[in-house]
């Protein structure tokens, strides 16, 4: 085994945060979605998508280093948004945790000295200054555009997206 039972359970544990943002954003896509604000709503399905594969990065490194894959179970989404500003804030806040979450599990690697598993959670590290910085953002510019004018970060995001 290539991996210790500590940070394989602490691995598995990450993968329910990662799917359990899957749903989150599932659930934040779909809020978008019913206020025909598809950009938004595409953003995030994009994200759910991406939070995914995350999950299925660390399901192959515990296969991968002959760990014990346990997959524990996911919380329900928070179901809707009282704003979009609500929304993005959430989002925001969950890739501030999540940050927490992947320097907690490189602690753990570097306390073991784990070399592998650093050069694996290095990839991590880096994401998560992209995530935080996107969701950072996103909140800026539905701020600045109010929740009237939701439709100028639809605009906004026709921009960047080219
Ligand atoms: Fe998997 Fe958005 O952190």
């Amino acid at each position: 085994m290539l991996i210790s039972r500590k940070l394989a359970a602490a691995f598995n544990e990450q993968i329910g945060h990662e799917l359990g943002a899957e749903l989150q954003y599932l659930a934040i896509a779909a809020y978008f979605d019913r206020r025909h604000l598809k950009l938004l709503s595409k953003l995030f399905f994009a994200q759910a998508d991406e939070e995914k594969q995350h999950a299925l990065k660390f399901v192959h490194y515990i296969l991968d280093t002959q760990g014990d894959l346990q997959i524990p179970a996911i919380p329900a989404p928070k179901p809707t948004f009282a704003s979009a500003e609500e929304a993005a804030a959430a989002a925001l806040k969950w890739e501030e945790e999540v940050t927490g979450q992947i320097n907690k599990l490189m602690a753990q690697a570097v306390e073991e000295t784990d070399y592998m598993a650093q050069s694996f959670l290095q990839w991590f590290i880096d994401e998560q200054l992209e995530e935080v910085v996107k969701m950072d953002r996103l909140l800026s510019i539905i701020r600045q555009s109010g929740e009237r004018n939701l439709l100028m970060v639809e605009a906004y995001l026709v921009h960047v997206e080219q």
